[in-house]
């Protein structure tokens, strides 16, 4: 059997225990850039990605609304928030190499491969880094219940490239970069220092992975001829559910080449019309 990029993302994404999945991430996308470096890239092929990926029985999925909130200065709350941050690192590694295995009908440049398998195999980093704190604290990956909308985005925009793109990276991942700085100031505050450091890992990586979105975005408005700013609009308020919330974090949003004008409009139009 030949062995494919697009087969090999549908193992990851078949693959349900945490540990596992970013372990065999890392070791395909280590022999996906190593074809690449050799001069022989393995084939793109096709696959059948699952609607969902796999899942281990625990951590148990919940409701947003039904997960339950701690104080974020106590020590369960810190735990709480890096149980949360490891539930998205797991589903991003599953976003990133579902984008590799969904979208292989549209011919896209070898690049657009090296950069989301780069993505997912610093997602598994991500993970293993927060699990590792989790388990210095005592945790670990499904001692508490996780969010069960982390999907929805994936499901929603499954038929639709520049939408995935849109909403993943260029919202979902551009909202990790609003975020974090806070986390990070949260558990130096509290003294955590291997916490800071993974967050600070994970904060300076995730400006790669919007750049990415924004940079395929646009390579893609390119080809059909799109103006890309209305198309980002008309794409996020078609697909994403929720509002664009500030305060942004728009140096680092400008970093990764999303400009003010991409999002500012977003969040304003909701802000009068939500809820
Ligand atoms: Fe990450
Ligand atoms: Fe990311």
């Amino acid at each position: 059997m030949t062995e494919t990029l697009a087969a090999m993302a549908e193992a990851v994404l078949r693959t349900a225990d945490g540990h596992e999945k970013a372990a065999l991430s890392q070791s395909l996308a280590a022999r996906w850039q190593s074809s690449r470096e050799a001069g022989a890239p393995l084939d793109i092929g096709t696959a059948t990605p699952p609607d969902r990926p796999a899942r281990p029985a625990r951590p148990e999925l919940l409701d947003p609304r039904d997960v339950p909130r701690r104080r974020p200065g106590s020590p369960a709350g810190r735990i709480a928030m890096l149980h949360a941050v490891a539930h998205i690192e797991l589903n991003a590694i599953d976003l990133h190499w579902d984008i590799v295995a969904r979208f292989t009908a549209t011919r896209m440049p070898p690049g657009f491969y090296d950069d989301w398998v780069k993505a997912a195999a610093e997602e598994s980093r991500h993970f293993k880094l927060v699990t590792g704190v989790l388990e210095a604290h005592g945790s670990h990956y499904g001692a508490l219940p996780a969010h069960a909308g982390m999907w929805r985005a994936a499901e929603d925009t499954m038929d639709d490239l520049m939408g995935r793109l849109a909403v993943v990276p260029m919202v979902l991942e551009a909202r990790g970069l609003d975020v974090t700085p806070d986390m990070i100031a949260l558990f130096e505050k509290a003294g955590d220092e291997k916490a800071v450091e993974a967050l600070r890992v994970i904060y300076a990586e995730e400006v790669g992975h919007v750049a990415y979105g924004s940079k395929w975005f646009h390579f893609l408005c390119g080809r059909h001829e799109l103006d890309p700013k209305d198309t980002f609009h008309g794409l996020v308020r078609r697909y994403f559910h929720g509002a664009l919330k500030p305060p942004f974090n728009e140096e680092k949003r400008a970093e990764a080449g999303l400009p003010p004008e991409f999002y500012w409009p977003l969040a304003e139009n909701r802000a009068t019309s939500a809820r």
